[in-house]
């Protein structure tokens, strides 16, 4: 075992699929006798599991950089040895880059490489040179990765698709990801079955594009994910299912359907519009309209009418006029959204939208995504509000800041505070709403 004795620290920024990834990696180590830790003072290896998707989150990780390479020449005058890794999408898209920005790194590794990790580790100290691992390997990580380790937690992730080839133009996930690529379903179902064992009440299944997901059966034949997560709702023990995130254009009838069908599917869905102009969402490549995306709500919200719906927006993509804009207000305002994650567009090298010339002045984006954060805002403080005096099953996760406090997930994945006994950890308990913020709920325990 390599890393008998050793401490590694993963340190995650990005999607909730470099979290599960993260968790993989920490696995993979583990199993080499590496023990987890998160005072990076203690680390004998560090990894920065990275996020490529804007500027300000590919940057952060240079300035993570310039510090853990101190930490490693002090460490070192102390006699121990520091190992840097950057994995996930900027090391992906960078590869050798970073190590001539940052020297101080060990080893480069992609998101399809995980499963070489231990290996390469320890190449990368007993050889004392940067190692750089970047392609897309023939073999599945997944099915060469150790079995998942029980998590110890209410909620889990599993990532059941992986990659895009919808190149979206203003988006690195098709370079960094690669094509799209969906795990069968016998390996999700034993993964599901695994995480229950452990006293998982609810899974996420993630993909950057969950809902495209076509995995083999046992008999080979393709599965929707309306199949997966119906087989996967017939797991005793397993409570909730969500799924994340969907493209509007691979929203079957099958998957909306499920959401009138099967009680354990919460009713939340996270739909990215990006922008409510029909000539932006062309540019952007993301071949539906605006019209389709108000006909596809109304058909999801009449299969399931209290589902909460989230989004991702972008403003100021190239070209992007102020009538464009206004198409984007008009649509939020009439679709209300439970939640949304707003961006300024941030050009990406190698993405066709970077290269277009009517790139949108920074103080024009800044202007647009207050006003949208504005009335997203307002969105959810009313959903929020309107839960007041109803009862919610609520899935207790953790503890909160104050004694005595637990802090669980209502089914629309609000946040929900309440003073509950801890033996109330990973239960669904009926809630009393009394109180909503901007981002959270609190409530009463009503009955367990
Ligand atoms: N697969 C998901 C998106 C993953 S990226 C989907 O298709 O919806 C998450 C979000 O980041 C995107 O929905 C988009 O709103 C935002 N984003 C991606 N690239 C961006 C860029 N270059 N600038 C600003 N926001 C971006
Ligand atoms: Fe990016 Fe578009 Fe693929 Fe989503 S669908 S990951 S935004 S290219
Ligand atoms: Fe970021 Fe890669 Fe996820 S770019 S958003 S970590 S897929």
């Amino acid at each position: 075992m390599s890393g008998a004795g050793k401490k590694v620290l993963v340190k995650t920024f990005g999607c909730q699929m470099n979290v599960y990834d993260s968790e993989r990696m920490a696995e993979a180590l583990s199993a080499e006798g590496y023990a987890e830790t998160e005072v990076v003072e203690d680390a004998d290896l560090v990894i920065l599991n990275t996020c490529h998707i804007r500027e300000k989150a590919a940057e952060k990780v240079y300035s993570e950089l310039g510090r853990l390479r101190q930490l490693k020449s002090e460490r070192l005058k102390q006699g121990r040895e520091t190992m840097i890794a950057v994995a996930g999408c900027v090391a992906q898209a960078e590869g050798a880059e970073i190590i001539a920005r940052a020297p101080a790194v060990d080893l480069v590794v992609g998101p399809q490489s995980y499963h070489r990790l231990p290996e390469l580790v320890s190449r990368a100290s007993r050889e004392r040179t940067s190692l750089i691992e970047t392609n897309f390997p023939e073999e599945d990580k997944f099915s060469h990765l150790p079995r998942r380790a029980p998590r110890h937690a209410a909620s889990a992730f599993l990532t059941v698709q992986e990659g895009c080839d919808k190149f979206c133009t203003f988006c690195v996930v098709p370079y960094t990801r690669g094509m799209e690529y969906s795990r069968p379903v016998s390996a999700i179902l034993a993964e599901a079955e695994a995480l229950v064992a452990g006293g998982v009440a609810e899974i996420t299944l993630l993909g950057q594009n969950v809902n495209g997901y076509h995995g083999e059966d046992e008999t080979g034949a393709a599965t929707s994910l309306a199949g997966l997560l119906t087989r996967l709702a017939s797991i005793e023990g397993l409570q909730r299912l969500r799924y994340t995130t969907s493209h509007p254009r691979d929203m079957s009838d099958d998957l909306i359907d499920a959401h009138a069908r099967l009680q354990k599917l919460m009713p939340y869905l996270h739909l990215p519009i990006q922008s409510g102009s029909d000539r932006i969402l062309a540019a952007m490549n993301r071949k539906h309209t605006a019209a389709e995306y108000r006909a596809l709500v109304a058909r999801i919200r009449k299969a399931r009418p209290d589902i909460a719906l989230s989004t991702d927006i972008i403003v100021g993509f190239p070209g992007e006029t102020d009538a464009d804009f206004a198409a984007t207000l008009a649509l939020v305002e009439e679709v209300g959204f439970a939640q949304a994650y707003s961006f300024k567009y941030s050009p990406r090298p190698g993405t066709p939208a970077a290269k277009i010339d009517a790139q949108v002045p920074e103080a024009v984006k800044i202007d647009r995504l207050h006003r949208l954060q504005h009335m997203l805002d307002g969105q959810q403080i009313l959903f929020n509000t309107a839960c007041v005096g109803r009862t919610f099953p609520v899935l207790f996760e953790r503890s909160g800041r104050r004694q005595g406090q637990l802090i669980g997930r209502s089914p629309y994945l609000q946040p929900v505070h309440a003073f509950a006994e801890p033996d109330l950890l990973g239960r669904i308990v009926t809630v009393e709403i009394l109180g909503a913020g901007p981002n959270s709920l609190s409530g009463v325990i009503q009955a367990a």
